[in-house]
């Protein structure tokens, strides 16, 4: 047994502080753990539609694929932005959503202040209601490599979600939850930290960035995993 059994979290936490940045095998079995006692997330559809855009890396600012994009698609409640949309995207977006509506989270590639230069709501490491739901936010990505932007330790990451408030109906993310078979590249490992809150909170719904790919999957706790590239519309 890998963890005491009185306070396996705790304990957890006090190994983590000394793991090496890329050891996987205790966060994995941790999160096993987890999943074993994991509450069922909740099921009932939150009533919200959702344009979700991630990862354009300055593509729209040398074609606008998201107008074409915009005209194929009904009303939309709140526009997300899912990270690594550069200023030179975000004037295009801004020139076809309102930014009343938008709320994001940044990427490892973006510039700290960009959501805060344009009046954007961040919502990385809080919960804000917004249209009746409680969306929780985390931005960046696993910490693979040096640089002030955003991205974290697996265990900077643990820390952030157990002190985000659990209560929340959809999470919001840039990168996707932990996952040591997702290859050999360190950027793709995901965040132990969106794997602890999808699975200490309720959260139904999990959207998320970073990967490059548009998929859906289910967790073990029966929250669904949205993976969204590079935009979707979505009624969840
Ligand atoms: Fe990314």
């Amino acid at each position: 047994m890998l963890f005491h059994k009185k306070d396996p979290e705790a304990d957890f936490l006090r190994r983590a502080a000394r793991f090496p940045a890329n050891e996987t095998e205790a966060y994995a079995a941790y999160l096993d753990e987890l999943a074993r006692t994991a509450e069922a997330a909740r099921q009932d559809p939150l009533g919200l539609r959702v344009l979700a855009i991630a990862d354009t890396h300055k593509d729209l600012a040398f074609r606008d694929t998201l107008s074409p994009f915009l005209e194929g698609i009904g009303a939309y409640d709140i526009c997300l932005l899912l990270g690594d949309i550069t200023q030179y995207d975000l004037d295009v977006i801004l020139r076809c959503v309102p930014r009343e509506k938008i709320a994001a989270v940044l990427g490892n590639h973006d510039e700290p202040d960009l959501l805060w230069a344009n009046r954007l709501t961040d919502l990385h490491g809080k919960v804000r209601e917004i249209a009746g739901v409680r969306i929780a936010g985390i931005e960046g990505s696993f910490r693979y490599k040096e640089g002030a932007y955003p991205m974290m330790t697996q265990y900077e990451s643990l820390e952030l979600a157990r002190k985000m408030p659990q209560e929340a109906d959809l999470l919001v993310t840039h990168d996707a939850a932990f996952n040591p078979s997702r290859g050999i590249h360190l950027a793709h490992r995901g965040l132990a930290g969106i794997s602890y809150y999808l699975l200490r909170s309720r959260v139904g719904v999990h959207i998320h960035g970073h990967l490059h790919s548009e998929y859906r999957r289910q967790y073990p706790n029966g929250a669904q995993e949205i993976s969204v590239y590079p935009f979707a519309y979505l009624e969840i």
